[in-house]
């Protein structure tokens, strides 16, 4: 077996996640995800597929209508992009490992902004890349920070790939318009490529955008830039079981991502993407109600664990989630441990994203109940209370 397989490290949420499952009354906050089911209407556009009998193959980069759709989508938000330039994938994880299979030999420099959700980093290991790492900065309130000089410095002409996830999981630190900006210029001049994981770029508080949405490279790049943008149908349409989404890329690129989703799944599942597609089309049905919902579950969750003694937290501009640390609590794994089973409330230790997210715990606040984080906020109290 390949060193680099065996040494993957297991996810340190499932090891917290498993020290709860089963047991009664957990409150779950650790994955990525709402507690609401995916809107009505999206289930029923699968079920009709499938009692049209849709239940063959696709070609290899989606279904012409949803790769429209999808362009149609990504168009509205950000510049016209054209069909042809997007790829459909079994979800976002897919897709950033495809971009991954396309651009990396092995041996080659890949350059990562952390904390980041893991797969980012261990993806590009699996292709035997070297990954070096660019930490965000906690500043005295606990929001994150990218220092530029430090990202600008660490890309050279020896970098093959810069990894950015924005809005990022776990701090929901975002990149400006700005440093997309220098990003982008410093990149066409070393010549590397960016992956741009953009799945949370609905889920966007900042206000201070056109279309509502966090910045994107894909407002600033040109088709022939190497750029790839990620986007996903899992967080802003309550569609994570449905493992769809996809890749923007360069003009002239499809092609050969083409090539690789046969030899991964051949196709994402047709019933499956023709329910993607009518979604991305009625999106204003949907996703700003999910965002707006979702904003309202920041601010409470934010609020409350500000008014927690000991609690350090900011209000991050993006994501669906609240990355906190807790004062004397330095053992990130061993306190959400803890947290399972003496308290009931189930997070994410933050060093399962880096090492630098150690004594930091995540908190996703997708809950289409708000007294859930009442109730959760309140087992967090008295648990810190009898710590005294
Ligand atoms: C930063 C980031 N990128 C990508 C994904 C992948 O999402 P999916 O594969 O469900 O589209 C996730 C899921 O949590 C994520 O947090």
């Amino acid at each position: 077996m390949r060193t680099i397989i065996q040494s993957l490290e297991e996810s340190k949420i499932r090891e917290v996640a498993n020290a709860g499952l089963g047991r009664e009354g957990v409150l779950p906050f650790w994955f990525g995800e709402s507690d609401e089911v995916t809107p009505q209407f999206i289930r029923e556009a699968a079920i009709e597929s499938l009692r049209a009998g849709e239940t063959f193959y696709s070609h290899n980069l989606g279904l012409p209508a949803l790769r429209e759709a999808v362009a149609q989508y990504a168009s509205r938000l950000h510049q016209p992009i054209s069909a042809d330039r997007i790829g459909i994938a079994a979800g976002g994880v897919n897709a950033l490992m495809l971009a991954c299979q396309t651009l990396l030999d092995a041996g080659d420099e890949v350059v990562a902004v952390t904390p980041v959700w893991p797969n980012l980093t261990a993806q590009p290991a699996i292709m035997g890349a070297k990954v070096r790492c660019v930490s965000l900065v906690p500043d005295a309130h606990g929001a994150w920070q990218l220092d530029m000089n430090q990202l600008l410095g660490a890309v050279t002409a020896k970098t093959k790939l810069l990894i950015l996830n924005a809005p990022n999981n776990p701090t929901g630190w975002t990149l400006t318009r700005a440093e997309q900006e220098a990003i982008l210029a410093h990149c066409r001049n070393t010549g590397t490529w960016i992956l741009a994981d953009e799945v949370y770029e609905r889920l966007y508080y900042g206000g201070d955008t056109k279309n509502g949405c966090a910045p994107s490279f894909l407002d600033i790049a040109n088709p022939q830039d190497r750029v790839i943008a990620v986007g996903s149908m899992s967080k802003s349409f309550l569609m994570t079981g449905w493992r769809v989404g996809w890749l923007a890329m360069p003009e002239g690129m499809s092609a050969q991502v083409g090539k690789l989703i046969e030899f991964n799944t051949s196709c994402s599942p047709v019933f499956i993407q023709k329910a993607a597609a009518l979604a991305l089309q009625r999106t204003e049905e949907v996703t700003p109600r999910i965002v707006a919902h979702l904003h309202q579950c920041r601010d409470k969750l934010i609020k409350l664990l500000q008014e927690t003694q000991g609690v350090k937290v900011a209000a991050a501009p993006g994501g669906m989630y609240a990355f906190f640390q807790i004062e004397g609590h330095t053992d990130a794994l061993q306190t959400a441990k803890r947290l399972v089973l003496e308290a009931g409330i189930g997070l994410a230790p933050g060093n399962a994203f880096a090492p630098e997210g150690e004594g930091w715990l995540r908190w996703c606040f997708a809950s289409k109940d708000l007294s859930r984080l009442d109730e959760g906020v309140q087992r967090l109290q008295a648990w810190l209370s009898q710590q005294k």
